[in-house]
């Protein structure tokens, strides 16, 4: 090719490339049907504090520095001059005068994210005030007497070296041109209602509306994969030849597109295979594809055809792929917890994530807090809270979204998901006396507004194992999921438990047991639920189920133990906690017995402290093993540090780590705690948000199930780790990564041996049952050809091998004390 003809091609794509990316940015809102999200280009924050209606955006909150940021054109840090501008009108004074105008060169320095821009982005305030004058930020100049707020151009222009504010009502009245050096400019531009103006002044409680929102110049890029929506993320599940897959989408309004569809890649076409009417509470889609080949990766599209006032179809599509099982290597288990939002969007730990490329992801629980996106939470009623919740909901899925588009994803909420510090249900009652104390038992939010959290959360899941709803007509979620021939128990280990009041005898809060008691009895009464009647049914149900499964995995939002000794401050000294899965302690055996059975494995968070322990429920290490893993970003602090205390964790595991060791809590569980991953005394950065969480312990887990060794590969990475190049110390916690075997969960200490069994065939499931109880003892899948169970209890057994039709049952078996020499042969 001549060089004239490639410089003519050139031309021409630059030409193409440049009308796609069109800089210049101006939004009416004429066609965009009423609705509280405002648009793909757009992030609002509070998000139900915004709406758009009768094209125009309006602001119907009193959030200080409420904003909506466009995201999709953005200030570039080159040289260049910008203009960006918008019309504000007036609807409500309110009773302390507010402000409004624009946000400029919004830009995080911890993260340059646009995310992050859009919750700590610093910029500059350029605006009108109804004190009565105009402001680019500390810059002021008086409104003329006559000044109209019923409808104001606000336009800010400038370059890298200064800034000017015009500022006219629909008069021409206007206040003196205002100016500002800066150095350097860049980031987002946001409408912004009742700015933050610094010094005592109160931002105020008026209500803007806004229009004719502009951007345009040579320092504006366009960037539109900032886009968020329309459909905002994914999530699902493949068990059992099934796939549920649940599209997010954000409040759109009555008039909008009410369908979603779900399209599959079959040799390079799009087919649709199902179509969905969004559910209107919890604007979610749900999907499920049954007798689902899993033998190969599927790529999937989630369509949204939104519908402008004219009509005009723009489709929306949201890709991803559903992947293959995979059965035939080890499983890699993302374990996930607690978002507190100074972290967010996390892109450290989210990075880390990616690379180590996880078969499938759980996040335990608190996937919001009631602060985060650094605004009040909304209670009442049931619409409005459901709302407030979402809009701290989508950030989950902003942050984790790409992720799961590609990676199934175990979703379950804990307390903070429905705006409690604590819960104890007790099968979904409200709560006595209604918000208030946390430290009682039933639910403040209405059963509403906790099914929308259920739904936007678990939608995904395998359906329930019972889908009866629970009091109130409270949804339930727990069931089991088998992924990579590991079995996953889905369960909660708050909504059917007792209220610490049954129990507290003692003055203050009632789960916060303050000293030592010499009888334990009166903790533990009957009727002290820990998962309640109907989860401890289908767990023994789920124990019997071995199909396509080599190991078992119990997942639930906490650990089984009291694993801190200190809270929320370093010197926060606390005995014992009942909101921890510590208590009750005989429904904590119960689940802890069932475990071991199958020797299932326990995987939880919630702590923020992230620990590795060996449960015991008669004697230490007789039961299996729990990771709580690390909070993705800890706000509330815990610590264990039983040595400081005088009640120093004996028999320290050979690695002699401090605060580890064999340790009775305060409820009487032994438990030894093999690693311990505690904050140190300084906890708080105020200059890096990332490093503040590297301090606090902050981070996640990853757990490789290896179903052929039957090992269960640990690692406990911390929030800002690298995880290409690990070094022990600086990038996972102390004493991890730990490998353990599958069998280890079975526990230590058996004494009662039954004869050696040899099989014929390899891996055969074992079921192991007590002639005289007509218990089922233990079962689980036989790595090999050979075993020789060792059981807590002696007696007769029946032990059948196989499965399905192909079963051998061996009557009569006994046990010995320490050896049994006996063999027994088994042919299938
Ligand atoms: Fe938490």
């Amino acid at each position: 090719m001549r060089l004239s003809t490639i410089f003519i091609i050139s031309l021409i794509l630059l030409f193409f490339a440049s009308c796609t990316k069109k800089t210049e940015f101006s939004a009416n809102f004429d066609n965009t049907h009423d609705r509280i999200w405002v648009g793909k280009d757009f992030w609002s924050v509070p998000l139900e504090d915004w709406k758009v209606e009768d094209g125009r955006l309006h602001c119907v909150g009193t959030v200080p520095n409420s904003r909506v940021n466009l995201l999709t054109r953005v200030l570039s840090p080159g040289a260049g001059n910008f203009e960006a501008s918008v019309k504000i009108s007036l609807k409500e004074k309110g009773n302390v005068p507010g402000s409004a105008g624009l946000l400029v060169g919004l830009y995080d320095e911890e993260d340059p994210d646009v995310r992050a821009a859009c919750y700590f982005g610093k910029g500059v305030n350029a605006g009108i005030s109804l004190q009565g004058f105009a402001f680019l930020n500390d810059e002021r100049a008086n409104l003329p007497e006559d000044f109209d707020f019923s409808e104001v151009l606000i336009s800010v222009s400038g370059n890298n070296n200064q800034l000017k504010l015009k500022v006219a009502d629909k008069n021409g009245n206007s206040p003196d041109e205002l100016s500002l050096n800066v150095e350097g400019i860049q980031g987002l531009i946001a409408a912004a209602n009742n700015i933050i103006l610094g010094g005592n002044e109160k931002p105020g409680n008026s209500l803007f509306s806004f229009d004719e929102l502009k951007l345009s110049g040579s320092k504006v890029i366009a960037q539109p994969e900032n886009a968020f929506g329309t459909v905002l993320w994914t999530m699902h599940t493949l068990s059992k030849g099934t796939v549920k897959m649940m599209a997010l989408l954000p409040p759109v309004g009555e008039n909008d597109n009410q369908q979603v569809s779900l399209q599959l890649n079959e040799n390079g076409n799009w087919k649709t295979v199902a179509t969905e009417q969004i559910e209107p509470d919890s604007r979610t889609a749900v999907f499920k594809l049954e007798n689902w080949d899993s033998t190969k990766d599927t790529e999937y599209r989630v369509e949204y055809i939104e519908k402008g006032k004219d009509g005009a179809e723009m489709p929306d599509y949201y890709e991803g792929t559903i992947r293959k099982d995979p059965v035939d290597r080890p499983l890699k288990f993302g374990g996930l917890t607690c978002q507190y939002h100074y972290g967010f969007p996390y892109t450290p730990l989210v990075q880390n994530l990616t690379k180590l490329n996880p078969d499938i992801l759980y996040f335990s629980g608190d996937q919001i807090y009631e602060g985060n996106g650094g605004y009040p939470i909304k209670r009442e009623p049931a619409d409005v809270s459901i709302l407030s919740y979402l809009g701290k909901y989508y950030m989950f899925g902003w942050a984790f979204g790409d992720l799961m588009r590609d990676v199934p994803t175990i979703c379950t909420p804990d307390d903070h998901d429905v705006f409690h510090g604590n819960l104890w249900g007790e099968g979904g009652i409200a709560k006595p006396g209604g918000a208030g104390s946390s430290d009682t038992r039933g639910f403040m939010q209405s059963a509403e507004m906790v099914n929308v959290v259920n739904q936007t959360q678990c939608a995904q899941l395998p359906d329930p194992y019972d889908p009866t709803p629970i009091e109130q007509g409270m949804s339930v979620w727990y069931t089991d999921l088998t992924y990579g021939r590991v079995s996953f128990a889905i369960i909660t280990d708050r909504i059917f438990k007792t209220g610490p009041e049954a129990v507290s005898d003692w003055e203050g809060r009632h789960d916060h047991m303050k000293e030592p008691r010499e009888d334990l009895s009166f903790l533990d009464k009957p009727g002290v639920e820990m998962i309640g009647e109907r989860q401890t049914k289908f767990l023994n149900d789920w124990v019997t189920d071995w199909e396509e499964t080599d190991m078992k995995v119990l997942l639930s939002q906490t650990v089984f133990a009291n694993v801190a000794t200190h809270h929320g401050t370093y010197d926060g000294y606390l005995y014992g906690d009942l909101d921890s899965g510590a208590w009750p302690k005989s429904g904590r055996d119960n689940v802890i017995r069932l475990m071991r059975k199958v020797a299932a494995f326990h995987v939880n968070g919630d702590q923020h402290v992230p620990s590795l322990v060996q449960y015991g429920i008669d004697d230490f290490q007789d039961a299996g093993w729990s990771f709580c893993t690390p909070a993705i970003a800890v706000g509330y602090q815990r610590w264990f540090r039983p040595d400081e205390l005088g009640v120093p964790a004996t028999d320290r595991p050979e690695h002699g780590y401090p605060n580890t060791g064999k340790y009775t809590d305060a409820f009487g569980n032994k438990n030894l705690v093999y690693a311990i991953g505690n904050p140190g005394t300084i906890t708080s950065d105020k200059e890096s948000r990332y490093n503040q969480a590297l301090l606090r312990s902050s981070g996640f887990g990853c757990i490789t199930f290896n179903q052929t060794e039957r090992t269960i590969l640990i690692d406990a990475w911390r929030f800002k780790a690298d995880v290409e190049n690990p070094n022990p110390v600086r990038d996972q916690f102390p004493r991890w990564p730990k490998q353990i075997s599958q069998f280890d969960n079975l526990g230590v200490g058996a004494e009662n041996v039954l004869p050696e069994i040899s099989v014929n065939q390899p891996n055969q499931v074992m079921q192991i049952w007590n002639e005289k109880t007509g218990d089922l003892t233990q079962i689980y899948r036989i790595k090999g050809n050979t075993v020789q169970p060792k059981l807590f209890e002696s007696g007769t057994f029946t032990v059948i091998i196989g499965e399905n039709k192909r079963r051998e049952a061996i009557t009569g078996l006994k046990t010995q004390k320490g050896k049994n020499p006996e063999k027994v042969l088994v042919e299938l």
